[in-house]
């Protein structure tokens, strides 16, 4: 559901509504917080689970088994070896050594002065792992090293002959997981954009690879569709297929999904052709076969992976970006987010005129609680003030419990975008929720 006023939007404003109404907070703010880390307060948290639970249905709608895997964040240094990660895991960057400010090569012009302080004295270009190391167990020396995973795929490609073994899954089929990754990003930047702790959502989907081309297109246009029905913009998303010199290591193709932020056209989601590559170097490490039988052919092959991979964050972020609205409403200024009552972290606000009413309010609100309705009750403030603050957290409707309603049991329900208000009964409130969130 795309807002009206987009040119109005910008990444200040997002960063303030984030922290104004609860969505996100710098992490350990009170200590002068850590770059590119942050913490997601209570309305976050909710709208951060719908993206989530949104992906999960989404991926696991198609006639392809797709089944999931919760793998942990740390991993033997053996892993990250074989996929690469170790080598070609790294970013070149150099410093100002006037100002002592870092940046990626790939995003300044070495030629020009320093960006921040003006000033010409780069130091020689080096190679920065963007992983974060760490020693597990009382010794820490070489053989105690391990990494927090800086893609939650390789959790995927080393269990695979596991998932094979104990769920009789044939191919084609996807193992989907949605976990945290770290990246010591040498330039984290624009909010939530590029952060050093995040939650990916991904799919690995292994097929045969006489069928890879014909995978890859079907998921492009899959998460195209996921994008539309999540309400998204469609003008401002855009499909660009990675340039050969800019394939990561371990994929033959690349189709990024971009969407157009007040910074430009950027990746919200890549979908690349993994061939098999990562199962091919496991086995060769590890030394185990993780080949698959077809006893339909007699043969044994690695199978390729198509693979989808987008992160919650950056989900979040584009959502907020596309849902901002601002209008005036009766000579006030009102901010809202036009998000898809599906991902709205409150379903309902339920709100007493005065506070005289408050006790059979409440009442609407926990049937509501109780029937499992996001719903928030709020007593403080004029009726104006307390649309104002459902509207800037996206709370698709506002029921209000007036005086008329003590005579016929019935509330205001008001919409948040078209702000048209209409009586309706108390006992249809769950119908009309549930109608409003099946839509
Ligand atoms: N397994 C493939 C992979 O990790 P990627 O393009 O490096 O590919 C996939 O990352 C997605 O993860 C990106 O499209 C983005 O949505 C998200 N992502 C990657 N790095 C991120 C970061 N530093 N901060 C926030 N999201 C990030």
């Amino acid at each position: 559901m795309s807002g009206t006023n987009q040119d109005t939007v910008s990444l200040e404003k997002i960063v303030s509504l984030c922290k104004r109404r609860g969505f996100v907070y710098p992490t350990a703010e009170i200590y002068g917080g850590l770059n590119g880390v942050y913490d997601f307060g209570p309305i976050g948290t909710i709208l951060k689970n719908n993206i989530k639970k949104i992906w999960l249905k989404n991926i696991q709608s198609f006639e392809e088994e797709v089944i999931l895997l919760d793998g942990s964040i740390l991993g033997p240094q053996n892993v990250w070896k074989a996929s690469g990660h170790t080598e070609h895991f790294s970013d070149q960057m150099v410093d100002c050594q006037n100002c002592k400010k870092r940046f990626r090569v790939d995003e300044i012009k070495l030629e020009k002065p320093c960006p921040s302080c003006g000033i010409k004295k780069w130091t020689e270009a080096r190679q920065f792992q963007l992983m974060f190391e760490t020693n597990v167990g009382a010794v820490s020396d070489k053989s105690s090293i391990a990494y927090l995973r800086p893609e939650t795929a390789q959790s995927i490609f080393i269990n695979f002959k596991n998932v094979l073994s104990s769920t009789r899954v044939k191919i084609p089929f996807g193992i989907a997981q949605i976990g945290k990754a770290f990246r010591n990003e040498v330039t984290p930047k624009q909010f939530l954009f590029r952060i050093r702790e995040f939650e990916q959502m991904e799919l690995e989907f292994f097929c045969k690879e006489k069928n890879s081309d014909k995978y890859f297109e079907e998921w492009i246009q899959r998460r195209k569709n996921f994008y539309l029905k999540i309400g998204l913009n469609p003008k401002k998303i855009k499909f660009r297929e990675h340039e050969k010199d800019e394939l990561a290591h371990y994929s033959k193709r690349c189709m990024d999904i971009e969407y157009n932020f007040p910074f430009g056209f950027k990746e919200l989601e890549g979908i690349a052709y993994r061939t098999n590559y990562d199962l091919i170097q496991h086995s060769k490490i590890s030394g185990k076969d993780l080949s698959v039988f077809d006893p339909n052919t007699n043969e044994s092959f690695i199978p390729h992976v198509i693979e989808s991979s987008s992160g919650v964050e950056r989900i979040f972020l584009t959502l907020l970006f596309d849902s901002y609205n601002e209008d005036i409403i009766e000579g006030e200024q009102r901010i809202s987010l036009k998000l898809n009552p599906k991902l709205a972290p409150i379903n309902a606000a339920i709100l007493p005129l005065t506070k005289k009413l408050s006790e059979q309010t409440i009442k609407i609100y926990t049937n509501l609680k109780n029937k499992n309705f996001k719903v928030q009750f709020d007593e403080s403030g004029s009726i104006g003030k307390r649309y104002r603050r459902q509207d800037e957290i996206g709370t698709p409707v506002c029921f209000t419990y007036d005086f008329d309603s003590l005579k016929d049991q019935k509330v205001t329900a008001r919409n948040r975008d078209t702000l048209e208000q209409k009586r309706i009964s108390i006992d249809q409130l769950e119908n009309y929720l549930t109608d409003l969130l099946d839509k």
